[in-house]
């Protein structure tokens, strides 16, 4: 069975190009390595001791991606590639629609095409907007507050549409929580470049002394200790989760959505706390105004996931605090 992992070499693509190849899959990866290095793929080959084919092309090239699917028998497509950094895509929206709707549509239509109709598609909980009550269940209403937000919803409705127009598709679209952690190898991990916008990225820089305190983003929120509560899952349970998404999307036609988190909700000080208490180290911080546009809570219902792709997450927050700090210490210049 050959899958084809668009955006392979990226955080949660190169973590599930190592399930797949542990699980007996052939790996095909496409990545124009706008967010990623290409020795990402030697990284995955050395975990795995298996073989992964690259291509470096962008997936909004129709010309690439047709000579992918003419080269290469695809049964079936695990779809990350996109941007994703909120703050960037309010500033730059026109740069978030065309790359994440252009691959996307690009990719359906050669897949169309080829007669490969099987996809696994990244959403995110984001386009739960601010919710009116936990934990998130699927059938929520969906609003979006940001452009990012706005394309992972675009195309959760393009899905649907094509789905209504050809029964012969099977599609799984899974809505990630807040993926944290790092593959224990400390081989591939997350260490964006700059100052990160996510609260781990963050932390670990604090930690390795990079960044000299983390700014905490208000303490005045309905939560357990006022600050911000979010569903934290560690990067290896998500990328199992898609092992799963794919044995069903292989299984049976029809198009489904499922809440990909542990259903745990922590705050911002718990995770500061058990980062430090776990890798022993000192994490200053302090407490700033809050971030324009966060919400106070969010965390998911696995019921479905569980139910229906039989996949729960098994990693702990202690878990998750170790093997981040790991990745970057390892990988430090
Ligand atoms: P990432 O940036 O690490 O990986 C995305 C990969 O896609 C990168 O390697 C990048 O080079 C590649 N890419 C982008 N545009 C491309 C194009 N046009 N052609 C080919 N390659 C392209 O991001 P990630 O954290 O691994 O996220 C993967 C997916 O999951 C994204 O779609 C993201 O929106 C979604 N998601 C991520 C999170 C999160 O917090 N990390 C949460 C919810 C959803
Ligand atoms: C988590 C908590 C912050 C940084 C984002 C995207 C979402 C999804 C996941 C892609 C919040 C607080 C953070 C810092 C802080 N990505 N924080 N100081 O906002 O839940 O979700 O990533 O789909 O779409 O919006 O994650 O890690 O940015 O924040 O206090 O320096 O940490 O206020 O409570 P968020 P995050």
């Amino acid at each position: 069975m050959k899958i084809l992992v668009t955006g392979g070499c990226g955080y949660i693509g190169s973590h599930t190009c190592v399930e797949l190849l542990e699980s007996g899959y052939e790996v095909v990866i496409v990545d124009n390595l706008s967010n990623s290095q290409a020795d990402v793929v030697d990284k995955i080959k050395t975990i795995t001791n298996k073989d992964v084919k690259f291509y470096q092309e962008d997936v909004c090239d129709k010309k690439d991606l047709e000579h992918i699917f003419t080269n290469e028998q695809i049964d079936a497509v695990i779809h990350f590639a996109g941007l994703k950094a909120v703050g960037e895509s309010v500033s730059k929206p026109l740069m978030y629609y065309r790359n994440n709707l252009d691959s996307t549509l690009t990719l359906l239509e050669i897949m169309n095409n080829h007669n490969c109709k099987k996809i696994v598609f990244s959403s995110s909980a984001t386009v739960y907007g601010k919710p009116h009550k936990l934990p998130i269940t699927e059938d929520f209403p969906l609003q979006t507050t940001n452009p990012y937000g706005s394309t992972k919803l675009m195309i959760e409705m393009i899905l649907n549409d094509l789905y209504a127009s050809d029964n012969e598709w099977s599609i799984a679209i899974l809505r990630y929580f807040n993926p944290i952690g790092a593959h224990k190898s400390g081989l591939i991990g997350e260490n964006p470049n700059g100052i990160p916008n996510n609260l781990m990225p963050y932390i670990v820089k604090v930690a390795t002394g990079e960044l000299k305190e983390l700014n905490v983003f208000g303490n005045d929120y309905d939560t357990k200790d006022g600050t911000g509560v979010r569903d934290y899952i560690h990067v290896v349970d998500l990328a199992k989760g898609h092992i799963k998404a794919i044995e069903k999307v292989m299984q049976e036609k029809g198009i489904d959505t499922y809440n990909l988190g542990t259903g745990k909700g922590y705050s911002v000080l718990e995770i500061v706390n058990t980062f430090q208490k776990v890798n022993n180290i000192n994490v200053p911080y302090k407490i700033v105004e809050r971030r324009p546009g966060d919400i106070d809570a969010c965390y998911a219902s696995t019921e479905k996931a569980a139910k229906l792709l039989n996949w729960r997450a098994e990693l702990e927050l202690d878990e998750m605090c170790k093997d981040a700090y790991n990745f970057v210490s390892k990988n430090k210049e």
